[in-house]
């Protein structure tokens, strides 16, 4: 555990820097999602209420965190309002994987020291959602898959001087 950077994101971005439209993702991609779901299986989640409202339901095998000022706790999730309520609450041991949307990675990204980063081979012309700046905190170390869809890496943060 970096105790300056001490989360984790993971994200899919679009050529053009869109992460969602309309409330929803812009694309479908299976092979995406089972990457997803490895590398965040057993680990807490934080999410944005907009991101929780997108799904069916808690997603299975983690334990589900929302940040919201309005939201009630629901079955399978527990609602945070504030991210020092989330940091009081985070047992050191436990990996906490920021996983949107983009209010929620602007707001912690300065704290995350691992990005696992799709990057879509799409452009979204009319997306709504958007993924802060990282190619100046952050640089690509390992490859994970690559394909005509999509380029997942893992990067990591560049160390300050
Ligand atoms: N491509 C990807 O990897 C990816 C991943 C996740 C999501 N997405 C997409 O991203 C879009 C949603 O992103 P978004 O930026 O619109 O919304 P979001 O980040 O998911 O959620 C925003 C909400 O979070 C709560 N919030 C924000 N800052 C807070 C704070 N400091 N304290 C407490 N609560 C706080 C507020 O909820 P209240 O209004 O309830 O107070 C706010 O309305 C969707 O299209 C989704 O599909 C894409």
């Amino acid at each position: 555990m970096n105790s300056s950077f001490p989360y984790k994101a993971i994200v899919a971005i679009s050529e053009d820097g869109v992460i969602g439209r309309k409330g929803d993702l812009p694309w479908r991609l299976p092979g995406d999602l089972k990457w997803f779901k490895k590398i965040t299986m057993g680990s807490t989640i934080l999410m944005g209420r907009k991101t929780w409202d997108s799904l069916p339901g808690p997603l299975p095998g983690r334990q589900n965190w929302v940040l919201s000022r309005t939201s009630q706790a629901e079955d399978g999730m527990q609602v945070f309002r504030s991210l020092d309520e989330v940091r009081a609450t985070l047992s050191p041991e436990k990996t906490l994987f920021i996983i949107g949307g983009g209010e929620i990675y602007t707001l912690t990204l300065p704290l995350c020291h691992e990005l696992f980063l799709t990057e879509v081979r799409q452009k979204v012309p009319d997306g709504d959602a958007f993924f802060p700046e990282y190619k100046s905190r952050f640089e690509p170390l390992e490859t994970l898959e690559e394909n005509e869809h999509f380029l997942l890496r893992r990067w990591v943060r560049i160390p300050e001087q």
